[in-house]
């Protein structure tokens, strides 16, 4: 009877306290957010993250069955704080995952130290395309996109407009740089000429001097890579110098995204190609706006897009791998052959990790990016130089 009830006593425990373990042996995901929350592109960083929160909230709060604790750190847009930046998420806070981040300087830095540490690594923005070209790695993947995508789309609709000559003007790093050379590419191969390249460096907003320059010039276009409080700036001052009326400008869609509001009547008809526009109607993107909308009280843009693309690429790497973010082939496999739902229009993963995505051509209305048609379909960066 004795041995019959310290059996049952025993059964009891056990059966209680299994749960109780299975609960203690997932701990808590540990996601590094590294973004920009000052400086030119902290409404890039507060809108990435935005999208990130959103998406997993819609799960409930887990992705691959485990609950997220999140870390943050502020990167200010800043390259020579970066390597320190990341790793107070890697070393100090040991994070299981890095989501980063908007400035490509910035995020290089992170690149190098994900593929030492080997700690996996989504970029929701930074378009360098050494990223997923020379520096890319089987633990590095982005939501978003290279900077030649847009720009070569844009060159391509440049030169189909016959348009001959053309000045390009954006920041002198890498981003502004990738740019303006995939505008030109497909620019002089579609028979025009880029006549001038004028820069300045990143983040300046004194843009007087090359405006001036500009109508010295006479082009028959302008492209340019500005983002951020910069863009809104840029496309108040060409307004106001007279440029607008005499000499059409067109970007990378970054100029017009998440800056409306701010820019107003300045931005008004600009052309930009971008993988996001505001009224795609498709239901996936009206409930996510609507999602969004209710959750932040703003419009979401294409950053929101990216963070929230950025959640459903880690939630699917780790079901595939049921929250054991050591598998990392198993990881990586899963994205490799995944279809991601985003409301931008479904996309892949390329073999260097990229998005195959649509480049779309948009006009501004209002405030809104207008979808004005297909700029290019299924566009695959061509990851040079990523050898995996
Ligand atoms: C970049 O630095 O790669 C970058 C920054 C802002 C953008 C796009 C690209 O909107």
């Amino acid at each position: 009877m004795k041995l019959l009830r310290r059996t049952i006593l025993a059964l009891a425990t056990t059966s209680l306290a299994a749960p109780l373990a299975l609960a203690q042996s997932a701990p808590k995901l540990k996601v590094g957010l590294m973004l920009p929350y000052t400086g030119t592109y902290a409404a890039l960083g507060n809108a990435i993250e935005n999208g990130f929160r959103l998406y997993v909230a819609e799960q409930g709060g887990k992705l691959g069955g485990r609950e997220i604790e999140y870390f943050k750190v502020d990167d200010e847009s800043a390259p020579p704080k970066a390597t320190d930046n990341v790793n107070k998420l890697i070393k100090r806070d040991q994070v299981d995952v890095l989501i980063g981040t908007v400035h490509s300087g910035v995020a290089m830095a992170m690149a190098k130290a994900a593929k030492d540490s080997g700690t996996i690594l989504i970029v929701p923005n930074a378009g360098a395309g050494a990223i997923t070209g020379t520096m890319c790695a089987p633990n590095i993947f982005r939501s978003s996109f290279t900077m030649w995508q847009s720009a070569y789309a844009m060159g391509d609709v440049a030169a189909k407009k016959g348009h001959k000559t053309a000045v390009t003007i954006t920041w002198k790093y890498a981003a502004g740089e990738e740019s303006v050379n995939g505008f030109k590419e497909a620019f002089e191969k579609g028979g025009g000429k880029v006549v001038k390249q004028l820069t300045l460096p990143f983040p300046n907003e004194e843009f007087q001097a090359l405006l001036t320059e500009i109508a010295a010039s006479k082009p028959d276009a302008v492209y340019t890579f500005f983002a951020g409080a910069g863009a809104v700036k840029f496309v108040k001052d060409y307004a106001a110098s007279g440029l607008k009326k005499s000499i059409p400008l067109y970007g990378a869609g970054f100029l017009t995204d998440g800056t409306l509001e701010a820019q107003g009547a300045a931005a008004d008809g600009l052309t930009t190609t971008l993988h996001y526009a505001d009224n795609l109607e498709t239901k996936r993107d009206k409930e996510f706006r609507l999602s969004y909308a209710k959750s932040y009280k703003l419009q979401p843009d294409v950053y929101a897009v990216q963070g929230y693309d950025a959640a459903q690429m880690l939630g699917i790497g780790l079901n595939a791998v049921k929250g054991d973010v050591s598998k990392k082939t198993e990881f990586a496999a899963a994205l490799e052959k995944a279809r991601i739902d985003s409301p931008r229009g479904a996309f892949t993963i390329s073999k260097s990790h990229n998005p195959v995505q649509d480049i779309y051509l948009r006009q501004v209305t209002g405030k809104e990016n207008t979808f004005a048609g297909i700029a290019t379909k299924a566009l695959a960066d061509p990851g040079r130089g990523c050898k995996m």
